[in-house]
């Protein structure tokens, strides 16, 4: 016999020496750090077999409550922090560009084209805001034909594509085009915070755990420029509710800004808003590829 057989103590390595075949390099580095990371956990907790059916029977769950237009085991990842975690080692800024943070799954349509100016509010509903922005390099050069692609709730919490019976399609979202200063603004509503699907096998374990199931309320954006890495992220409106405990971990210090009021009729009517209207500012700085 030439393989070490299988004992308590050295579990991992006879198990990750099984794959010291594999003939891609990272393969074989990510399955090795994967066995010898579960096994640490197996014996650190000392898992019992009842507890091993529980998580078998956890894992059924989420894989059967995917569909094509639910994804629970991104959503398992989320509370887990784990998709922001993969997010931020992949999108380091060092300081000098805008932060990223989650995608979400609530991206599923192509955004419309709009026009700058335009009110993505197709119902009417919600409290009028105008959102602007520009996006530049890190230096603050302006990047004028960069698109800016975002998407949020309404006033109930809920996207579009949540409530395709109850809102327009393409209601609260949009792809912009900056002008020749990198600039754009639209015209939108407040989004409110709001609970990301917790009736499935994850809202079951945040139940199980005593966490809540909720997000602050944020605005989306993807900025895209010719020769320039693309930045997915969100900005999230300073007095928001659960700005401290986001279920998935998506909020950073560097994408919270206030929402003020503006009281000025000449200016709402300037604006094409009701007065008065709140404003977001939200500028996006990208790095180069
Ligand atoms: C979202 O912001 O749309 C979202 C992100 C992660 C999980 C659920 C929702
Ligand atoms: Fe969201």
């Amino acid at each position: 016999m030439t393989g070490e057989l299988f004992s308590e103590e050295r579990s991992a390595e006879v198990v990750a020496e099984s794959f010291a075949g594999t003939p891609d390099p990272r393969l074989r580095q990510v399955l090795t750090s994967l066995v010898r990371h579960l096994h640490d956990f197996v014996k650190d907790v000392e898992l019992t077999e009842a507890e091993w059916e529980t998580a078998i029977g956890f894992l059924t769950d989420t894989g059967q409550t995917c569909t094509p237009t639910r994804q629970e085991f991104i959503l398992l990842s989320d509370v887990l922090g784990l998709s922001m975690l993969v997010e931020t080692i992949n999108h380091r800024t060092g300081g000098t560009a805008t932060e990223s943070t989650v995608l979400g799954p609530f991206h599923m349509v192509v955004s419309p084209a709009r026009e700058l100016g335009d009110d993505i509010a197709l119902d009417g509903k919600g409290t009028p805001c105008l959102v602007s922005g520009q996006v530049t390099g890190p230096d603050g050069d302006p990047l004028p034909g960069a698109t800016v692609d975002v998407w949020q709730t309404n006033e109930d919490g809920f996207y579009d594509v949540q409530q395709p019976d109850v809102q327009p399609a393409g209601n609260l979202r949009g792809i912009f085009t900056t002008d020749d200063e990198g600039r754009f603004w639209f015209r939108s509503v407040v989004p409110r915070y709001y609970p990301i699907p917790d009736d499935g096998p994850v809202g079951q374990l945040l139940a199980a755990t005593g966490r809540h199931p909720n997000r602050p309320a944020h605005l989306h954006f993807i900025a895209q420029a010719e020769g320039y890495r693309s930045v997915t992220t969100h900005v999230f409106v300073a007095d928001s509710p659960y700005l401290d405990s986001d279920a998935v971990f998506g909020v950073k210090d560097s994408l919270v800004r206030e929402v003020p009021v503006v009281d000025d009729p000449a200016r709402a009517a300037q604006v094409g808003l009701a007065n008065p209207f709140r404003t977001l500012t939200f500028d996006l700085s990208l790095l180069p590829v």
